[in-house]
């Protein structure tokens, strides 16, 4: 059976892919799937996995295809993912990674991949700003707080800075996504995946047009 949504969300580093996927994940009810949770997940839980991944992490440095592809493609296979489809958050990252992507969903793959395009300029304001649940991994700014304290809205658990928005670390993400990440843009235009959205501006009219963008494709 064909699963209704497969969707990818390509963007820099602070473009607001979790903040959008995140609302998508709750209109759409579909799993919002976050290599970057996850990893946090697993750090914070001191499994092998997080051990593995966390000096990476920590440096701004994208962990090795080794560890990560295996980990997305057994929480594809979960029923959920399965059943509803998906809205998949900093995966992938290399062109291996959409490799692996392509054919783990083969024969249809992802069915859309909305590219959240927001200047350099704006994602080093808002990375600067950002503060983040450490529950579940809803994202608020010193311009825009909890409304009690520091404490999330959604699940009530402390909202911390991150420890990889350091200005060195946020430098290497991002010298790391036009390298690496930036080139899929062209990867799934090439495949008639893909639809940009314009990131900058009010974050509800973000998600009309990534809602029109989507329905366009999967109606
Ligand atoms: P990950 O957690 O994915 O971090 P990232 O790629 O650095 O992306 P961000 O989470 O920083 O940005 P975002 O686009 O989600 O922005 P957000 O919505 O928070 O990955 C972390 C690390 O894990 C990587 O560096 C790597 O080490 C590893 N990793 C993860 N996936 C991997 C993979 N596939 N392969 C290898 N390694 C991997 O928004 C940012 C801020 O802006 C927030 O404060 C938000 O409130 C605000 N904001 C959002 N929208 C708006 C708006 N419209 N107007 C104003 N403010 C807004
Ligand atoms: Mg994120």
């Amino acid at each position: 059976m064909d699963k209704p949504y497969r969707i990818g969300m390509l963007g820099k580093q602070g473009a607001g892919k979790g903040t959008q996927c995140i609302r998508l994940s709750e209109v759409l009810g579909i799993p919002h799937i976050s290599t970057g949770d996850m990893l946090r997940a697993a750090l914070r839980e001191g499994t092998d996995f997080g051990k593995a991944a966390g000096e990476f992490m920590e440096r701004g440095e994208l962990v090795p295809d080794s560890i990560i592809v295996g980990v997305v493609a057994e929480r594809l296979a979960q029923s959920d993912a399965l059943n509803d489809g998906f809205v998949l958050d900093g995966f992938p990252r290399t062109l291996a990674q959409a490799q692996m992507l392509e054919d783990t969903l083969a024969p249809v793959g992802l069915k859309v991949v909305i590219n959240l395009d927001v200047s350099t300029e704006v994602v080093l304001d808002r990375l600067s700003s950002r503060r983040v649940c450490v529950g579940c991994g809803r994202t608020y700014s010193i311009h825009s707080r909890p409304n009690r304290n520091w404490s999330c809205d959604s699940c009530g658990e402390e909202v911390i800075q991150r420890s990889d928005d350091t200005k060195e670390a946020i430098a290497r993400r991002l010298a790391l996504y036009d390298e690496l990440t930036a080139p899929l843009i062209d990867w799934y235009g090439q495949l008639g995946k893909l639809i940009s959205v314009f990131g900058d501006g009010d974050f509800d009219l973000i998600h009309k047009e990534i809602r029109s963008a989507i329905d366009s494709v999967i109606g």
